[in-house]
């Protein structure tokens, strides 16, 4: 199996760890390579790639929408959002998915299956690509209402623009987000606040947080983000974002071998190298 991840910078980059633990369980001999492509030589490196002899790859920040272009098929989902994660390929045939969303949504079911209720309200903080999928994700599978929360309102109604309508959605500002808070049963932040090196940073202050609602921060680094920090202090749930990196890994991996891995060792071994 020969993999590979492209993006710039990649840093230190988790992918390959994972991934290494998940041939470990099927007992395959693979590699999983890092590819950092500047952009100034984008379609050069993607031309060379597209002659050699992988399996498939993944695809991180920068290039989740400049990939499109070079695909021979996409999957319904990852056009709808508009960006492609992961590539399977198959005698030259490249085929574009984006398993984000859904990694995200099922660490969150995991966890707490009771938000995938009819009933439940969910805000988003938010407008990017990684809200984009996440939204399309919890779209099909849960709740009675989605409202998202961006610094740029416009970007929040776009993604529900985006959507297949099929329940309540709102667009609104983050002051009207920290004023209305006790409506909501889980407060997911995908926005870049709190990332190191800007940690003290957050989206909202969650002085109005209904009773028992479940805080999820896509942020990892820190492993407790302000955000989180302050849900702990106020008696929320919290949900950690390492684990939508799992998931996303383990369907990708499915969507190359065939086989369904354990993410919860995997979990297990990435919190103990992110503490
Ligand atoms: P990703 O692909 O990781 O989602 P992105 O598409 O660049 O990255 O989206 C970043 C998100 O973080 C956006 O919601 C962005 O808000 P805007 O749409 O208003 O730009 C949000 N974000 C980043 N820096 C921010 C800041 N300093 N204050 C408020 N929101 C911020």
């Amino acid at each position: 199996m020969r993999l590979f991840l492209i993006g710039y910078p990649l840093g230190h980059s988790m992918s390959p760890f994972i991934h290494g633990l998940f041939l470990n369980q099927i007992e395959r001999k693979g590699t999983y390579e890092l590819k950092e492509l500047s952009p100034d030589h984008f379609d050069e490196h993607i031309t060379i790639l597209k002659q050699s002899n992988f399996d498939g790859f993944n695809i991180t920040i920068p290039y989740k929408v400049d990939i499109l272009p070079f695909l021979d098929a996409i999957d319904p989902q990852a056009k709808a959002i508009g960006a492609v994660n992961t590539v399977v390929i198959q005698d030259g045939h490249w085929t574009g998915y984006n398993t984000d969303g859904q990694g995200y949504v099922q660490s969150l079911k995991y966890h707490y299956p009771h938000l995938f209720h009819a009933s439940s309200r969910l805000l988003i903080l938010g407008a990017g690509g990684a809200s984009r999928g996440i939204v399309h994700a919890l779209n099909d599978q849960c709740c009675a209402s989605i409202t998202i929360s961006n610094r740029t309102v416009e970007k929040a109604a776009a993604i529900i623009e985006s959507l297949p309508k099929k329940k309540t959605y709102h667009a609104i500002s983050f002051s009207e987000a920290e004023a209305t808070l006790d409506q909501f049963d889980a407060i997911i932040n995908t926005t870049s606040l709190g990332m190191e090196p800007h940690v003290k940073t957050q989206a909202i202050h969650l002085d109005r947080i209904k009773q028992g609602a479940v805080v999820s921060d896509i942020v990892y680094k820190p492993f407790n983000t302000a955000l989180l920090t302050e849900a702990k202090l106020k008696g929320a749930h919290i949900h950690h974002g390492h684990e939508m990196l799992v998931y996303q890994a383990a369907l990708a991996f499915k969507l190359w071998t065939g086989h369904d891995v354990d993410v919860r060792p995997v979990i297990q071994a990435f919190e103990e190298k992110l503490k």
